[in-house]
């Protein structure tokens, strides 16, 4: 990643607006979570058609995943590839500016039809036909972007952040061209039937679903880490060939996992074991990534102590590692008896959603501003430090509220007496969930309450401001021992 004095402008301009809309669509998709939430506890919160739980529940999930983590993804895998490849994108100005422009209209198209209640019925994939085919060709203008990029690169060697950006940006291709395979029922409706029926189609939705899940949550935000955790510790990354083997193993094992979303289905036993094995081997490759991008820090530990941005970046990798604990024992068959359907769900999404992909994203986005806008550090560093803190006890509150909620739920449901009859009534269980509703809510109040910190903080860093403060850490350094 040497730089030389001849080396080429890249197009930052592409990579800016990726990440103010990241921000901006971050901080939309937290306040409609937030919002979904005081939903789930205040019923009456349902206020009519266009705004009640079920329209807006997919503006929630698409705005946080494909807004705010895909602007991050996008933007962030413009900047890597340039750098990285010593080379401007392919097709500049025009197309990376196409893609940029492109997926925000792919965005709208897909949020405005949710409200409007034209939807697939498909999850994470809930857009119509017409958005559908509108993403593909985004979606192809990117691949070639970013390939292009690749084979006009002048570092013999492609860094191992663009392997997992390569991988998410192709395999996301072939999961949404094959999952929203379906006939539109005219041309000018707005309506189309899936070309898959019965348990086929159960699949191929949750060979999407979860490979959405590994291929846009993990993978890109793996080329992420793999890029911004050596950068900001400024040592290379832990073990060159652990990330290699962590690729191909990640990438092999996640495709299998899908039917694990699928316990006792219709779907045959055996797709069923298949799913559980392959889940239960993606803990090692998962670890391995965590475990290659926290010992990057070795010798360097004590940059905890000073850099808030580090800290982002090394606490959303621990919440990877937890999360990629929980999620291979929730496959287990016996386990998922007792956790589908439930909050437990709930909050594994969130351990990974929040404290992984939005507190990577932040640390990215803490990286790049002042570089971006050539700033010489970002306006306040104690704001950063604040807004790490605010968010942190978010997850915590979102996730234990879940965890609580969730078990308590699986167990009241399988309760039965002497008699053989159920103990609890369904009606019971949702009472008992209020409270934990109530903290889950507030949860996001106190999440979204941080990123508002981040927007103050990047705003005053773009005008330039720089707010005088002690460096992070002085109080605690370490003293001369004098007994
Ligand atoms: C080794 C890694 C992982 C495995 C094996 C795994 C496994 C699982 C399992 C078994 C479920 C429950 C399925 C059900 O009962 O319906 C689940 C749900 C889910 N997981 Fe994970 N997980 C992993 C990592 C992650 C990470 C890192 C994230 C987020 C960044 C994540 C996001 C989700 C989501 C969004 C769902 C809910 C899907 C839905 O029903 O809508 N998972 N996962
Ligand atoms: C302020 C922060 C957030 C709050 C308060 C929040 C709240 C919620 C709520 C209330 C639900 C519906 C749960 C249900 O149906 O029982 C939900 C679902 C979901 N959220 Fe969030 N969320 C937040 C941030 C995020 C982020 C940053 C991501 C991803 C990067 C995310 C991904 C998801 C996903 C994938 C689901 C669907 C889970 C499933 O079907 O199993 N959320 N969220």
């Amino acid at each position: 990643m040497a730089t030389t004095a001849q080396e080429p402008k890249y197009n930052e301009t592409v990579v800016k607006l990726f990440t103010l809309a990241a921000i901006f669509w971050g901080v939309v998709g937290f306040l409609v979570g937030t919002f979904i939430a005081f939903q789930l506890a205040f019923p009456e919160l349902n206020l009519n058609e266009y705004f009640n739980f079920g329209r807006l529940r997919p503006v929630h999930t698409s705005a946080v995943i494909f807004a705010f983590g895909g602007c991050a993804l996008l933007g962030t895998s413009f900047y890597v590839v340039q750098r990285t490849c010593r080379a401007r994108l392919f097709g500049d100005p025009w197309l990376p500016m196409f893609v940029f422009i492109g997926y925000q209209i792919f965005i709208l198209l897909a949020a405005s039809g949710y409200v409007l209640g034209i939807t697939q019925s498909r999850e994470y994939a809930e857009p119509e036909w017409y958005t559908d085919l509108w993403l593909t060709l985004v979606w192809v203008a990117y691949l070639v972007v970013f390939m292009g990029t690749l084979i006009k690169r002048k570092e013999p060697h492609i860094y191992v952040a663009n392997w997992f950006y390569l991988a998410f940006i192709v395999t996301i291709a072939m999961l949404h061209i094959v999952n929203n395979l379906s006939v539109p029922v005219s041309f000018f409706g707005t309506k189309s039937y899936s070309l898959f029926a019965g348990v086929q189609d159960a699949l191929t939705q949750w060979w999407y679903g979860h490979n959405a899940v590994g291929f846009f949550l993990t993978a890109g935000f793996l080329g992420m880490m793999y890029y911004f955790v050596p950068k900001q510790i400024g040592k290379p990354v832990y073990s060159y060939r652990l990330s290699i083997i962590h690729f191909w193993a990640l990438i092999f094992l996640y495709i299998w996992a899908g039917p694990h979303h699928l316990h006792y289905t219709a779907l045959p036993d055996w797709a069923q074991t298949l799913g559980m094995v392959f889940s239960v081997m993606l803990w090692m490759p998962s670890w391995g990534g965590m475990i290659n991008g926290i010992m990057t820090l070795s010798g360097a530990w004590d940059k905890l102590r000073t850099d808030p941005v580090l800290r982002f970046l090394i606490i959303s990798l621990s919440f990877y590692g937890m999360s990629t604990f929980e999620g291979p024992l929730m496959s287990i068959k016996s386990v998922n008896a007792l956790s589908h359907y439930t909050d437990w769900t709930i909050g594994h999404v969130h351990s990974g959603a929040l404290g992984w992909v939005a507190f990577i994203s932040f640390g990215a986005i803490y990286y790049l501003v002042p570089k971006l806008w050539k700033r010489e550090r970002l306006y306040s560093l104690h704001l950063v430090n604040m807004h790490l803190w605010i968010s942190t006890l978010g997850i915590v509150m979102y996730i234990s509220a879940m965890w609580v909620s969730g078990i308590m739920q699986g167990l009241m449901w399988r309760a039965y007496n002497d008699y053989g009859f159920l103990t609890y009534s369904f009606a019971e269980t949702v009472e008992q969930m209020h409270p934990y509703y109530v903290i889950r809510a507030l949860a996001g109040v106190v999440f979204t309450s941080g990123a508002l910190i981040m927007v103050y903080n990047v705003w005053r860093t773009l005008k330039g401001d720089l707010r005088k403060e002690a460096p992070i850490g002085a109080a605690t350094a370490a003293k001369p021992v004098t007994a």
